[in-house]
C-alpha cells in the first residue's frame, strides 16, 4: 500500500501540526510505503518572497527529519522536483468543470479572510489531485479541512479514467477521528492563523507555555482537569500514569497551574530535546539535507514516471 501526503512549507510547524498530522503518519508507516512531500507549488499561493519560501520548504524538511522521519525507510521529497505534477495537473485541469471547484469551501474561506482570488488558489484542488494521483497512492492522510479535496481527487481520478481508460487508482483519505484537537494557548484550536501556536523547536516554548492561558481558581482550591489546556496538552506528552497522578494532583488542590505549566515543560522536553538534537546536527550539514531530498525525488520520479508515460500516451501526445 502507499500511503501520501503533503504539507504546505507557509509557516513554522507547531504542537497542533506533530500531534494532528505528523505522528499519525509515522505511526502508519508500518502499514505501507510512506510517500511525504513539501508542498511549495500550493505555498506559492500565499507566499510571495522566494527566498522565504525557499527557507520554509528547508524548515519542513529538518522539522520531518528531525522528528523521526527515516529516508531510508520514507519517501521525502520537494514537489517542485517532481515537475510532472504541473503538467499533469493541467490534463486534470480540462476535465475539471468550474461548479466542482466553486464548491471548495476551502477556496471560499481563503477568499473570506481576505486572500486574493487568483488562479492558482482556485486551480489549487486540481494540482492536489495531480500530487496523489501521479504516484497512484492508496491512502492520504490528511486534516477534516482536506477531505473535500480528496473527494475532488477522487472524482477526477474517475473523469480521467472514463475518458481514457483505467490509469489512476482512487485514493482513500485518511482522517484519523482519535486525534483531539489541539488547543492553543488562548485555549482555542491550535493553529497559525490564531496566532496562538507553540512551534516544535520555539526558542520562546518556555515563555509560551508559562503564558497558556487558565482561569484564575486559586492554587489551594481543587480543581477540574479535564477541558483545562495545561492538561489537555500534557496528555499529549506524558505517560498514562503521569497523567492520571497530575489530575489527581488537581482535584486534591494545592496543585496550581504554575506546577502544571513546569511539568509541561518538561514533558515536552523530553521528547523533543532528542529531535532537536538531531535537527541541529542536519542544520549544520546543508549538503547532506539536500542529498536526502534529491535522493527522495530520484525515487518520487522513478513511481510517477510509468504512469506519467500511461498518462502521455492516453491523452494523445
Ligand atoms: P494551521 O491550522 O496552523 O494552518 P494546517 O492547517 O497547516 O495548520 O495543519 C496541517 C495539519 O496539521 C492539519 O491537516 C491537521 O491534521 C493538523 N493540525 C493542525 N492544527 C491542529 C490542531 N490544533 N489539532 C489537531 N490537528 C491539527
Ligand atoms: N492541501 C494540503 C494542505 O493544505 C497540502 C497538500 C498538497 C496535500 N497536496 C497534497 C496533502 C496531497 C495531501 C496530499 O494541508
Amino acid at each position: 500500500m502507499r500511503i501520501l501526503t503533503g504539507i504546505q512549507p507557509s509557516g513554522k510547524l507547531h504542537w497542533g501540526n506533530y500531534f494532528g498530522a505528523m505522528k499519525s503518519m509515522f505511526d502508519l508507516s508500518e502499514k505501507g510505503e510512506i510517500f511525504m512531500f513539501i508542498a511549495n507549488y500550493h505555498a506559492m499561493t500565499t507566499v510571495r518572497d522566494g527566498a522565504a519560501l525557499r527557507d520554509a520548504t528547508r524548515e519542513v524538511a529538518l522539522d520531518y527529519l528531525a522528528c523521526g522521519l527515516d529516508p531510508e525507510k520514507a519517501v521525502i521529497y520537494r514537489q517542485s522536483d517532481v515537475p510532472e505534477v504541473q503538467e499533469l495537473a493541467w490534463y486534470l485541469s480540462c476535465l475539471t468543470p468550474m461548479g466542482l471547484l466553486e464548491r471548495c469551501h476551502s477556496y471560499k474561506d481563503k477568499i473570506a479572510h481576505g486572500l486574493e482570488a487568483t488562479h492558482g488558489l482556485f486551480a489549487y484542488p486540481a494540482l492536489m489531485a495531480a500530487d496523489i494521483l501521479i504516484m497512484n497512492a492508496d491512502l492520504v492522510p490528511v486534516g477534516k479541512d482536506q477531505k473535500q479535496h480528496l473527494e475532488v481527487t477522487r472524482d477526477l481520478a474517475g473523469k480521467f479514467n472514463n475518458a481514457y481508460g483505467e490509469i489512476f487508482t482512487l485514493p482513500e483519505p485518511y482522517i484519523p477521528n482519535t486525534v483531539a484537537t489541539i488547543p492553543g494557548t488562548d485555549g482555542q484550536k491550535m493553529s497559525k492563523s490564531y496566532h496562538n501556536t507553540i512551534g516544535l523547536f520555539d526558542v520562546s516554548v518556555k515563555k509560551k507555555v508559562m503564558g497558556i492561558v487558565t482561569d484564575s481558581t486559586p492554587m489551594e482550591e481543587p480543581k477540574e482537569p479535564e477541558g483545562n489546556s495545561i492538561y489537555e496538552l500534557y496528555k499529549l506528552f506524558a505517560t498514562p500514569e503521569e497523567v492520571a497522578e497530575m489530575a489527581r494532583a488537581f482535584r486534591a488542590g494545592g496543585y496550581g497551574y504554575g506546577h502544571a505549566k513546569k511539568a509541561l515543560l518538561a514533558a515536552y522536553h523530553r521528547l523533543f530535546d532528542p529531535f532537536k538534537e538531531r535537527r541541529d546536527a542536519l542544520e549544520k550539514d546543508p549538503d547532506a539535507l539536500e542529498d536526502i531530498l534529491k535522493e527522495g525525488a530520484r525515487k518520487a520520479r522513478l513511481a510517477s514516471g510509468p504512469i506519467m508515460e500511461k498518462v502521455r500516451l492516453a491523452v494523445g501526445l
